[in-house]
């Protein structure tokens, strides 16, 4: 039997949204992610299974073993991640939001998922997770980096490296970053996140990097800015040339690998 339309346009409100087909001549396509029930039961599960634990029961970030961890797990309640390739205060796509799932955030308890979760329980996770903010199925993202497979990566040569270090030095980087990268800029002391938690500008020197230490992942924490931590630098750096010479300065500055080792060494570690 077929839900009549009402109903399924109620449900569409109840549960954030979902594509809606009109048949008839004027058919129009309402955007949003399709309603998948089987897709909808199985992230219920693997979020009450894996997640709830630490971002809670209503995704607000107050899980049972929230108050342990620093930082605190996400509240996905407001929508506003992190880890997006979408502009500064837009919702991620789905994709970002399973990129974080399987690679986890590193140097943080968020663990990787990708040997725990298949692709689709990822997904479904991701979809539902999303789900806990009114505005998933309201906006539509506003994707701002193009998919990692368009993106092209220069090679590291010393003088992109050397421009890169004008550019930081011009972008004010240091201000947070510090001169040298490590993380203790005069304005690093007072940062704090959306929630008010105090957040720290990242030693560069360490080489460990939250969303992703390839250079297509250093290019879209930056262009894309990192929640209401870090603005973006899309406008500021409107340049491709530029922004990969500023991606390839930041991670020269990595202690494990030193200029030397990042233009000649060893690539084993860096993909
Ligand atoms: C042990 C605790 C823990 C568990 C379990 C956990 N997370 Fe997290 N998660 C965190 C923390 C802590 C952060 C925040 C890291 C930060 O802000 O740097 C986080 C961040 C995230 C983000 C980042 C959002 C953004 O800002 O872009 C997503 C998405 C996420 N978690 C999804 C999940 C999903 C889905 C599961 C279950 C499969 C899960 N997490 C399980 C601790 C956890
Ligand atoms: C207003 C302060 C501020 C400025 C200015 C700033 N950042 Fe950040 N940046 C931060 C903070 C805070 C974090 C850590 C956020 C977190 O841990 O979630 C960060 C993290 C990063 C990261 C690592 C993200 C990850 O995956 O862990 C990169 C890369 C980065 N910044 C690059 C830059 C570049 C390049 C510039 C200059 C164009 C810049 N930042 C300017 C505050 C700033």
């Amino acid at each position: 039997m077929r839900a009549p339309m009402g109903t399924l346009l109620l449900l569409c409100a109840a549960i954030g949204g979902c594509s809606t087909r009109v048949e008839g001549p004027e058919a129009t396509t309402v955007a949003g992610p399709a309603r998948d029930l089987a897709l909808e039961a199985e992230g219920r599960r693997v979020y009450r299974k894996a997640c709830l634990g630490c971002h809670g029961e209503r995704g607000d970030g107050n899980g049972p073993g929230a108050r342990m961890l620093d930082p605190g797990p996400r509240n996905f309640v407001a929508g506003v991640y992190k880890f997006r390739s979408t502009s500064s205060g837009s919702l991620p796509l789905v994709e970002d939001v399973e990129r974080t799932i399987a690679e986890g955030v590193r140097g943080t308890t968020m663990p990787a998922w990708k040997s725990h979760l298949s692709r689709r329980e990822r997904h479904a996770v991701a979809e539902y997770v999303l789900g806990f903010s009114d505005r998933f199925g309201q906006e539509i993202p506003e994707r701002l980096v193009p998919p990692e497979a368009e993106l092209k990566v220069p090679a590291p040569t010393p003088a992109l490296i050397e421009q890169g270090r004008g550019i930081y030095l011009r972008l004010q980087c240091a201000r947070c970053h510090g001169e040298h990268g490590r993380g203790n800029g005069p304005a690093a002391r007072d940062l704090t996140d959306e929630e008010g938690r105090p957040q720290r500008p990242l030693d560069f020197t360490v080489g460990i990097y939250k969303g992703g230490g390839r250079p297509v992942d250093v290019y879209r924490t930056f262009v894309t800015g990192l929640g209401s931590t870090m603005p973006s630098f899309a406008e500021a750096l409107p340049s491709e040339d530029e922004r990969w010479a500023l991606v390839h300065y930041v991670r020269s500055l990595s202690r494990k690998k030193g200029v030397l080792e990042y233009l000649f060494g060893r690539q084993t570690n860096w993909e």
